[in-house]
């Protein structure tokens, strides 16, 4: 019976070191410990055995028992703590290590121009309107005092997609939507910002397709003077403080009078690939909302008076940044783009 016992204490021990899992554990426990396990079956057996025995007998198999108890208990710790161990290193991260970077896109520069814009004419108290790309006639021609058969019609290479349906030329379109849409309410100021066509082969200064921003301001008693206002602001807030206005007489259908308005050039006219050397460049046109075009937005031009701009985003940007070539701005050449970020 003795070695009976130093047996299965052996056996167990042994088996309880080498145990790899907690589930393996549990089955040595129930084989030599449980209800109906072999050290329990021989303490279980204990009548059996002459009284002379019983007692040493006991306490060597209760010795065995609780021997057993303690390895199972202590190895079962020990295996959690190196499961522990093993997923704490295999979850472990390097803060040392360089990280993912993650490139950072921009917005582009005609974009950043034309946010730029929109900013200062919001300031003045200005809203946004926008319109169609796709346009009637009658909104980017007829009403902006351009019949069929003027001449100004054929200035503007116009896409048409029927005889009654084109592809906007510009954005004073836009100007008679608005003033349908408020009239008679007043004041009206809204700029227009959007993309505009037109049937030219690209160059550096033509794509067929580029943004313009059209302002307009209705109110009673708008004058010349407050358009002129407006336009030093905007020049000296969009191309820095030391910029001057320059108007030209010009002519529009929409408007009367009407002008070109240039801004000082930034070689300050010394001379340079961007004026030419004539030391102004042209950026917009502008001038007094003529009274057909107020009538065709719903106001009475004996009662109101307005100004209207339209200037020319890519051009904005060219002047602005020295680029000399409209191309650019379409060819996502990201080492040219990224120098604006
Ligand atoms: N629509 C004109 C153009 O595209 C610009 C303009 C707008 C002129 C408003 C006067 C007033 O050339």
């Amino acid at each position: 019976m003795r070695e009976t016992v130093e047996r299965l204490r052996e056996e167990a021990l042994a088996a309880v070191a080498a145990a790899a899992r907690p589930e393996e554990l549990e089955a040595l426990r129930v084989r030599y410990l449980g209800r109906k396990g072999e050290l329990t079956r021989i303490l279980r057996g204990l009548g059996q055995v002459p009284p002379e025995e019983r007692p040493a007998l006991g306490a060597l198999a209760n010795r065995a028992r609780e021997e057993v108890e303690a390895a199972v208990a202590s190895r079962l710790q020990s295996l959690r703590e190196e499961e522990a161990a093993k997923r704490l290193s295999a979850e472990a991260v390097d803060v040392t290590l360089p990280g993912v970077g993650w490139p950072v896109g921009q917005r582009h520069i005609v974009h950043q121009v034309r946010r730029e814009i929109e900013e200062f004419f919001l300031h003045l108290g200005f809203s946004i309107a926008e319109g169609p790309e796709v346009e009637l006639d009658y909104f980017n021609f007829e009403a902006l005092n351009i019949p069929r058969g003027h001449p100004a019609r054929e200035a503007q290479d116009t896409f048409f997609l029927t005889d009654e349906l084109l592809l906007r030329t510009h954005t004073s379109p836009v100007q008679i939507r608005v003033m349908r849409s408020l009239s008679p309410r007043l004041p009206v100021r809204v700029i227009c910002p959007g993309r505009v066509y037109r049937r030219d082969t690209p160059d550096p200064s033509h794509l067929p397709s580029f943004h313009q921003i059209e302002a307009l301001a209705v109110d009673r008693g708008v004058t010349f003077g407050d358009l002129r206002g407006t336009l030093e602001l905007f020049a000296r807030t969009i191309f820095g403080p030391a910029t001057r206005v320059r108007f030209r007489p010009s002519y529009f259908p929409f408007t009367e009078p009407s002008a070109e308005v240039d801004v000082s050039c930034m070689c300050g006219g010394k001379g340079c690939g961007v004026c030419g050397g004539a030391g102004w460049v042209e950026i917009l046109g502008a001038g007094m909302v003529h009274p057909r075009v107020l009538e065709h937005g719903g106001y009475d031009p004996e009662e109101v008076s307005g100004y209207a701009l339209g200037l020319g985003v890519e051009r904005t940007a060219m002047l602005r940044h020295g680029i000399d070539d409209m191309r650019l701005f379409l060819q996502n050449d990201v080492r040219f783009l990224r120098q604006f970020a």
